[in-house]
């Protein structure tokens, strides 16, 4: 018997509440549920028997996984590392990011290359067939089995799918589709779920892969983004700072590959470009003699990329001195500040502090406190740390340089780029193999240490 039951989503993380609220119980967000009406059925004992499945288990030893999974090229380099390899026949692909940040673009270009061999629809809500044209022009793609369908109504593009067989599938974007039955409107969590469930039904029943563009809420977060992230087998982030002309897409959830692996592109005037060495391109315009600038190495999914950080340190104008920190966390440069004052007695007191990571990335590793706390203290007091110089390490509280993960990748990425000399914790120096390293290696126990080597 199926009974129609009013309930109340939460638009931001998915929440479901019988009654209105004014506050998410879950995720804390004001003002976001949504009346929407959904359709119960309601089983009692006399009207469904409890069906047997016990046939249905398998022991996993006679699983046969000798068929790889068919991996497609997306002609990126980047695209593929980040999806594991190529994209997965049957998959569905959520590509999530700011509206124009580059996410049309990306998928237009991709099609160059997976319509050599294959035939793709383009699905948008978004843009009329002659915007996308006109883009397709600029970015040069003239593939002949790009097929454009401008719509919005759900059920109809899984019709057209299920008709026409295409052999990959692109939704831009799933918060402009919608299902006509549902009362609710495009974007919202309903809308955006159910719309999301029939696309994945379509794309595993037909074995075809789907890209789908999410755009993400004020929070960085896609709209709906519990109902939806769970529904599909890959999650991508497009991100950047729009002025800035680096993107990087990352990998968040992936059933066919690692997450956490990074591409790095660049928007030019003719579209996206790769990066394949990001941190040549990160250091290319780096100042030879400032003050305040430091090289730091963070590790990327499984790459290690070499990013300039930089620190400006000067007197302030007003009683409560003005601190920001962009690309990096401002809890933790607060925590290296009150070492550096603490443990070393440099005073910052009275004095503005702007910290930036070049190049639009953000550093969330800890191998990264040390370089900040250089750069600080380079600003601070003047001295220009050395143009061949890297550095990296944890700081304790006590001021003790502590080691981090992947130090020999990290020197050689270093070493790879030129730098001739690397400061690194002493217990970090001991477990690395210098068979292959040829810059200098010096190990130091603290901050202090460490500073006195670099300013020696
Ligand atoms: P778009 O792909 O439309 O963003 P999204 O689909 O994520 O909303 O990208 C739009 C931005 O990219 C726009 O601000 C202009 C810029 N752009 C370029 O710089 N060069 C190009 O060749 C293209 C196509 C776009
Ligand atoms: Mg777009």
């Amino acid at each position: 018997m199926a009974k129609q039951k009013t309930v109340y989503i939460c638009s931001s993380c998915g929440y479901e509440s019988a009654k209105w609220n004014g506050r998410c119980p879950d995720c804390g967000e004001w003002n976001t549920f949504e009346e929407t009406v959904s359709t119960l059925t309601t089983a009692t004992k006399s009207s469904t028997s409890v069906r047997d499945v016990s046939d249905n288990i398998v022991d996993i030893k006679s699983i046969n996984i000798d068929r790889k999974e068919t991996r497609w090229s997306t002609g990126m380099t980047e695209f593929d590392r980040v999806l594991g390899g190529g994209v997965v026949k049957g998959s569905l692909i959520l590509l999530g990011g700011e509206p124009g940040i580059g996410k049309s673009t990306l998928l237009l270009q991709v099609c160059q290359a997976l319509g050599q061999n294959h035939t793709i629809l383009y699905v948008s809500g978004e843009e009329s067939l002659r915007q996308i044209k006109l883009r397709a022009k600029r970015l040069e793609v003239d593939t002949p089995n790009l097929y454009l369908l401008c719509e919005t109504d759900c059920e109809a593009i899984c019709g057209v799918i299920t008709k026409e067989k295409p052999e990959i599938v692109i939704i831009d974007s799933i918060q402009t589709m919608n299902i006509s039955s549902l009362t609710s409107a495009s974007g919202s969590v309903t809308q955006v779920r159910e719309c999301t469930n029939l696309f994945m039904k379509t794309a595993k029943t037909q074995e075809i892969p789907m890209l789908i563009v999410g755009h993400v809420n004020k929070d960085g977060a896609i709209a709906g983004p519990k109902v939806m992230e769970h529904i599909v087998d890959c999650v991508l982030y497009f991100e950047g700072q729009k002025n800035m002309p680096y993107r990087i897409l990352r990998g968040m959830k992936n059933r066919f590959g690692s997450t956490n692996e990074i591409g790095v592109f660049e928007m030019l005037g003719d579209g996206l470009k790769e990066v394949p060495n990001p941190s040549e391109a990160l250091l290319s315009e780096r100042p030879s003699d400032a003050s305040g600038c430091c090289v730091a190495c963070i590790i990327e999914g499984s790459r290690p990329i070499l990013a300039e950080v930089q620190a400006l340190v000067t007197k302030s104008a007003f009683n409560v001195p003005r601190r920001t920190a962009t690309g990096f966390d401002y809890n933790r440069m607060s925590i290296i500040i009150a070492v550096l004052e603490k443990r070393l007695g440099y005073y910052l007191g009275g004095l503005d502090v702007y910290m930036n990571v070049v190049g639009g990335f953000y550093i969330n590793e800890p191998a990264a406190d040390l370089p900040i706390a250089l750069a600080l203290y380079s600003s601070l007091t003047d001295k220009v740390i050395p143009q061949d110089v890297i550095s990296f390490g944890e700081i304790g509280l006590a001021g003790e340089l502590r080691g981090v993960s992947r130090t020999q990748q990290r020197i050689r990425e270093a070493q790879r780029l030129g730098f001739k000399k690397c400061v690194i914790s002493s217990s970090s120096l001991k477990s690395i193999d210098k068979s292959d390293i040829t810059i200098e290696v010096v190990g130091a126990n603290t901050i202090a240490q460490a500073f006195s080597e670099i300013f020696s």
